[in-house]
């Protein structure tokens, strides 16, 4: 079923060590015979960690002045200062810190004139031609199966050239452009024909947000419809991914399908789960055959019979559910996710942005304070790269009046209107906010997340904003993470000693900053158990996903229904943040609104549960915990 070779590797750091290994010994040994190393690149999220590594290894004692690179792409029209562009990207994390010359750096050029696109890129090829083709071809993958940008419908045959790009890809580029609207319709890109010279190539894709594709190029048939499929004529093309990246190949996602299996607890969960969806039957309706037509005959005679494990399987989906995600006092809990003692708990709600909490898990936040516990909400970052510019004028403009109308003394207020103005209309997709206009942003965003949890029902002195610095770029590529951010996630944590945390477990915000936050808590967390804090033994950690994915039903291990009235109560705390009401600054790649998202998936899990033969809730929410 398999048509690329691939590896898959633990984590993202794993692979991209492996692929940095391929180039460092390319280059080594082509500088031991005085040759040039010729290397493809390209930009994006999935090569960082690997211009990091290579960077890394030049501080080691690589060197990279043998090497010459042709990148594979470049927005068009673009300029080269731009943040969005191409050029300013290599810069940035590779050519200014390692020893490449830089007449051997090769990008597409975005300023050329449409006159001159042609034989421009026709002199492109050649060169790559001349100096013998590409010795290591470096390739992301878009989620229309797009390598460079050729978008579906490439030919195999094609060069480098300007293309259209496709809306998907337009899409999710909106992240880097704050709306979808400023970014290019066209890129010149090398074509699948001057990737497919290369002598070997590495695509690498990281995160299970690449799942989907990833499996469709490695298991679906050659199509122009899927560029990255050709790869598969290709004799030294290596897909190199992460666990999470292959989550959708037909030997991760439905192994019994494929061969024998070793039946784990938790496979054999997955694989039941499966079934029920798959035939539209409660779990407890499956039957012998049932499990025999779809590869699971061995698991039966194992278990025995349908019967037994229908029966495991819908008990233990079954205790997954609890109205009362702090515990229930007065029983005895054993079949229950969460403790029954203590009763009240201390709870600890981490929100990376500051809508994450009511987002993601506002019914829960809610029924844990109704249910008496003693809850504390900590925003992580001020999340004010997503408040429009429109929206920081209109709060100027309020003040103004406000002061003029009640006679309150302030003539600055207007002589600061006029400089915010002015920079905004000189402001393009490139610039960076200035300090104050980012300040007044994290105003209005703390101002909003104060009346959400107000709403709910939390205090003003529970409510912590810790404004992690590695947030405050002012640009959608955030600062590595430092002490500073995990002493403020710790400090938090060891004032509250809490019973419960919930953070956010998500890996696939378009902008990186819930997996930042989780690492930092991860950091934290691990210092305060290095410490051996006594409390911490008791401290559960429930993860919730952002508004991107839903854990899969397998892997949930509480789930909070939510009745009508409280998906209505979550929205209006959602509707709280009213600079997000109508999508983001980046919207990515799911145009609808948060609120909807919100609703949609928790609409969905309950579905799904009910599906498997357990009770028809209006709405869940769904946790999985992070055990240390
Ligand atoms: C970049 C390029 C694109 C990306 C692809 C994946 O030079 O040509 O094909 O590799 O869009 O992008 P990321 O890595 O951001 O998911």
């Amino acid at each position: 079923m398999e048509k690329i070779q691939n590896k898959v590797f633990k984590s993202a750091k794993e692979g991209t060590l492996f692929v940095a290994n391929q180039i460092k010994n390319l280059i080594e040994e082509k500088a031991k015979s005085g040759e040039f190393a010729v290397l493809g690149l390209a930009t994006g999220a999935s090569p960082i960690s690997l211009y990091k590594e290579l960077v890394k290894m030049h501080k080691n004692g690589l060197s990279f002045s043998n090497v010459i690179t042709f990148n594979l792409d470049e927005y068009y029209p673009m300029e080269p200062q731009a943040i969005q562009s191409y050029h300013r990207f290599m810069e940035e994390h590779l050519f200014s810190k390692v020893d490449i010359p830089s007449e051997n750096i090769n990008i597409p050029k975005g300023t050329l004139s449409m006159d001159e696109i042609q034989s421009y890129c026709k002199d492109y090829e050649k060169k790559i031609d001349d100096l013998g083709g590409i010795d290591i071809q470096i390739l992301g993958i878009g989620r229309t199966g797009h390598i460079g940008f050729n978008e579906p419908g490439s030919t195999s045959r094609s060069y480098t050239r300007l293309v259209t790009l496709d809306k998907k890809t337009r899409r999710d580029a909106s992240k880097d452009f704050k709306s979808i609207e400023s970014v290019p319709r066209k890129a010149i890109t090398m074509g699948v024909g001057t990737i497919f010279k290369a002598k070997s190539i590495y695509l690498m894709a990281w995160g299970e947000k690449k799942a989907k594709i990833v499996s469709k190029a490695i298991e679906s048939r050659v199509s122009s419809l899927i560029p990255a499929t050709f790869l598969q004529n290709h004799p030294e093309a290596i897909m190199v991914i992460d666990e999470p990246a292959a989550t959708d190949l037909k030997r991760v996602k439905t192994p019994w399908l494929v061969g024998d299996c070793e039946w784990t607890e938790q496979l054999t969960l997955k694989a039941v789960c499966w079934l029920s969806e798959k035939l539209n039957k409660a779990v407890l309706k499956l039957t012998d055959e049932d499990y025999n037509e779809y590869g699971m005959g061995d698991l039966i005679a194992q278990m025995g019979s349908a019967y037994e494990l229908n029966l495991n399987i819908f008990r233990h989906l079954r205790d997954t559910i609890t109205g009362w995600p702090g515990g229930k006092p007065d029983t005895g809990g054993q079949r229950r996710p969460e403790r029954t003692h203590p009763f009240p708990k201390r709870s600890l709600v981490l929100s990376p942005h500051p809508d994450d909490d009511v987002i993601s898990m506002g019914g829960t936040f809610i029924r844990l304070i109704d249910q008496g516990h003693e809850v504390s909400v900590g925003y992580m970052t001020n999340g004010s790269m997503a408040v429009h510019d429109e929206d920081v004028v209109n709060r100027l403009s309020f003040m103004r009046h406000f002061m003029k109308t009640f006679e309150l003394k302030e003539d600055k207020i207007e002589e600061f209107s006029v400089k915010i103005k002015s920079f905004f209309q000189s402001k393009d997709s490139s610039t960076i906010d200035l300090p104050e206009v980012v300040e007044i942003k994290s105003l209005i965003r703390k101002r909003e997340a104060q009346s959400a949890y107000r709403f709910c029902g939390v205090d003003d002195d529970n409510a912590y904003f810790l404004d992690l610095p590695f947030y405050k770029t002012g640009k959608a590529q955030k600062n590595p993470i430092s002490d500073e951010d995990i002493k403020r996630v710790k400090e938090l944590i060891l004032e509250i000693k809490p019973h419960q945390i919930f953070v956010a477990g998500d890996k696939a915000d378009p902008h990186g900053t819930h997996q930042k936050c989780l690492e930092i808590f991860r950091s934290a967390f691990q210092e305060l158990i290095d410490e051996n804090q006594k409390w911490v033994e008791d401290c559960w950690i429930w993860q919730y996903r952002g508004a991107w994915l839903e854990w899969p039903i397998d892997e949930i291990e509480m789930a909070v229904p939510l009745s009508p009235d409280e998906v209505a109560k979550k929205r209006s705390a959602i509707f709280k943040h009213e600079s997000q009401k109508n999508g983001g600054v980046f919207p990515g790649d799911d145009a609808r609104a948060f609120w909807e998202r919100a609703e949609d998936r928790n609409r969905k899990t309950a579905e799904l549960y009910n599906q498997l033969g357990l009770p028809e809730y209006q709405a869940a929410e769904a946790f999985k915990r992070l055990r240390f």
